[in-house]
């Protein structure tokens, strides 16, 4: 998905060579988000174009990843890479391409006009993209990309070329631009007729601003400016006089724009995330937050946060990749996801976030759980557990079918969004769906300051950290015990369901240390890989507690490996996915001691009458299975309902050596993002 990063150093000296670097590295750590291609803009006269005019703002830009592009800035002697620039501004981006192939022409920053009199950088999509390029090109603009974005630097400087008086605001422009954008954006704008000044602002895509200051700590809140007509005007002017922002003018500060804070945190844990329709504008080094009208609810202030996130946190440490990272924290991740919710000697279970709607949620008609992808699975995985804790009906649904289907929703039914990164469109848009017809919102999210997180009522953050990997991994494993915390607060008040709720607490008391031995088996793992790299087609086949498992490996495996892969419910194998089977066909079962197991047992004979060689994730020392089997993983058991978290590991593993033997790029698989906020 596409990254935004900008930097302004305001009375800071920094050579030329230094912001190009702090842009590049910035993108370096939006590169998990997937791209396809990657650009800046600077200020500076251009030697290649001979466009001198030392307020003109030069665009380097290249399809490909974000090396290429740093190889590109200083390959072409393009700007005078050791001058140095007390205050400038300078924009980065990657592009994830939605509307034209990849390439530098369609990649950003975008521009008004050839002379680069406005530029942006654009994270979203603009869905009335057509009517408004059909405006500006019967005005006489002319459009040399494919993208939606383009509209937005054309419609500017129209704006700009058409304003009344001389004395238009950068900021009132971005307002006006705004008013005339449908779709999602995260927008920030450069512009030569502004220098030195940064105008940001959002809708539905994230983007927050870092704040450094050597000499004093930014304030802890800034006050929102509404403005609406002429006010506006009376403010600018009286803030140009009187410096009442909360950082201070003439003061050296930097500033960092991006869409997520892997980004700033290098350089800042001071950050301020923007909420939709909020402009933000830097202007002689003090930040503003204007917005056009006041509305009934709104927070008048916007906090600067400190963010708690370490730097080693988003590195790769000894690891080949950040999912390996990533699968072999789970033993510390699931503990964050505790930490301060279980108490062990009480058997009490307290979810803050969701404390105050309990009784609400306890008289609800339905519980509906609502993801994408890997999220979706962990609603999969504790289904059963949380029907028969909270001993009501709950459904699971893939938020684009559910929105599809325009799924009847009620003011008495609790809806869940599970979302590592809580910006996925499809479940964001589900919630605004569920959260018009009147029903409770409840996050499960992984990224504080999240949209999702937001925009719900009350939620459960998973605090398993940073997830860099494409894959999914140990953010699966924390949503899976949040869902299980859930069912278990919730039925903390019923007698006959303490010996399960006891039986399940001391069981996730034990998680870590069982954790760690799956992690154990991970050579293991790999001589299997070594064996099946080969191979086109993987099967991997459970049912009951493990049915997630097999559709979570195989998602894994299809999505690193690009083998085909089918997770498939051993209940439906003769329905169909018997026909496959056969003795070159690699399959892989899972099969525990817990209440599927005859039943289980019956589909491995189904398989090996056919000449199957079934690869057996069972339990420890489970004899009869072992001698069925062509190989086995033994894990170590625990109760039933938290089986699927340590089946699901040897199947994260799998896919990770898979991808490794195939020679794939394991973080960064091909045509996926981690975080997909387009529908
Ligand atoms: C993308 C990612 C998946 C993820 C899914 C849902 O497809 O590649 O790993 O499971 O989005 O993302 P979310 O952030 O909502 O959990």
């Amino acid at each position: 998905m596409c990254g935004i990063f900008a930097y302004l150093n305001y009375q800071v000296p920094r050579t030329r060579k230094e912001i190009f670097e702090t842009l590049v590295k910035g993108l370096q750590r939006l590169e998990y988000r997937g791209y396809d291609s990657a650009g800046v803009a600077v200020d500076g006269p251009n030697k290649t174009t001979q466009d001198l005019n030392n307020n003109s703002i030069c665009l380097i830009k290249k399809k490909g990843k974000v090396k290429a592009l740093d190889e590109e800035i200083y390959q072409k002697d393009t700007v005078d890479l050791d001058e140095t620039l007390s205050t400038h501004f300078g924009l980065a981006h990657t592009r994830w391409a939605t509307h034209g192939e990849p390439s530098a022409l369609n990649s950003h920053p975008h521009r008004s006009d050839k002379n680069n009199e406005f530029v942006v950088i654009h994270n979203g999509i603009i869905t009335n993209y057509k009517e408004l390029k059909k405006y500006l090109i019967n005005k006489g603009y002319e459009f040399e990309s494919e993208t939606d974005t383009e509209v937005i630097p054309k419609l500017i400087k129209y704006l700009y070329d058409n304003q009344e008086n001389d004395s238009i605001t950068f900021s009132k422009l971005v307002e006006r631009v705004i008013q005339q954008l449908e779709g999602a954006f995260a927008l920030v704008f450069k512009s030569r007729h502004y220098p030195g000044e940064a105008v940001s602002t959002r809708r539905g895509s994230p983007l927050l601003i870092g704040v450094r200051s050597e000499h004093e700590p930014p304030a802890e809140h800034i006050a929102v400016q509404y403005n609406s007509g002429h006010l506006r005007e009376e403010i600018e002017e009286k803030n140009s006089h009187n410096s009442s922002n909360s950082n201070g003018e003439g003061k050296a500060v930097e500033y960092y724009f991006a869409s997520d804070a892997s980004a700033i945190i290098e350089h800042t844990n001071k950050v301020l995330y923007l909420e939709d329709d909020d402009i933000a504008v830097v202007k002689g080094g003090a930040l503003s937050i204007h917005r056009l009208n006041r509305q009934a609810g709104d927070d008048p202030v916007r906090a600067i946060q400190t963010l708690q996130m370490e730097m080693q946190q988003i590195m790769k440490g000894n690891f080949e990749a950040f999912m390996q990272k990533e699968i072999f924290e789970q033993p510390e991740s699931v503990v964050n996801t505790m930490r301060g919710r279980i108490c062990f000697d009480t058997n009490k279970v307290i979810l803050g976030g969701l404390k105050d709607h309990l009784k609400e949620i306890k008289r609800c008609r339905r519980l509906i759980m609502i993801g994408c992808g890997t999220s979706f699975h962990a609603a999969v995985a504790t289904r059963q557990i949380l029907e028969e804790l909270t001993e009501l009906p709950v459904m699971v649904e893939l938020a684009s079918d559910f929105l599809d289907r325009s799924t009847p929703v009620f003011r008495d039914d609790v809806c869940f969004f599970i979302s590592q990164s809580g910006e996925t469109a499809d479940t964001l848009m589900a919630l605004r769906y569920c959260k018009e017809r009147g029903a409770l919102t409840v996050g499960i999210t992984n990224t504080v300051g999240s949209s999702i997180c937001r925009e719900t009522d009350c939620g459960v953050h998973i605090n398993a950290g940073p997830e860099i990997g494409v894959a999914s991994t140990k953010a699966y494993t924390s949503q899976f015990v949040s869902l299980i915390m859930f069912s278990l607060m919730l039925s903390e008040d019923r007698l006959s369901l303490q010996a399960r709720r006891l039986s399940i607490i001391n069981a996730l008391k034990d998680l870590p240390e069982l954790i760690r031995k799956v992690l154990s088996l991970d050579d293991k793992i790999k001589a299997i890989a070594d064996e099946l790299y080969q191979q086109r087609s993987l099967l991997v086949m459970g049912r009951g507690y493990n049915y997630a498992t097999c559709l979570e490996g195989a998602l894994k495996i299809k999505e690193i490996t690009y083998m085909h892969s089918e997770g498939i419910l051993a209940g439906e194998l003769k329905h169909g996915p018997l026909a496959l089977i056969d003795k070159d066909m690699p399959v892989i079962m899972i099969l525990m001691r817990d209440g599927c197991y005859t039943k289980c047992q019956n589909a491995l004979q189904q398989v090996t009458a056919r000449s199957g060689r079934p690869i057996i994730l069972c339990s420890q020392d489970d004899s009869e299975v072992i001698k069925n089997a062509y190989k086995t993983i033994e894990l170590p058991e625990t109760v039933d309902c938290l089986q699927g978290i340590l089946s699901v590991i040897p199947l994260q593993l799998l896919s990770f050596h898979l991808a490794v033997l195939r020679g794939y790029d394991v973080d960064c698989p091909r045509n996926l993002a981690k975080s997909v906020t387009v529908e």
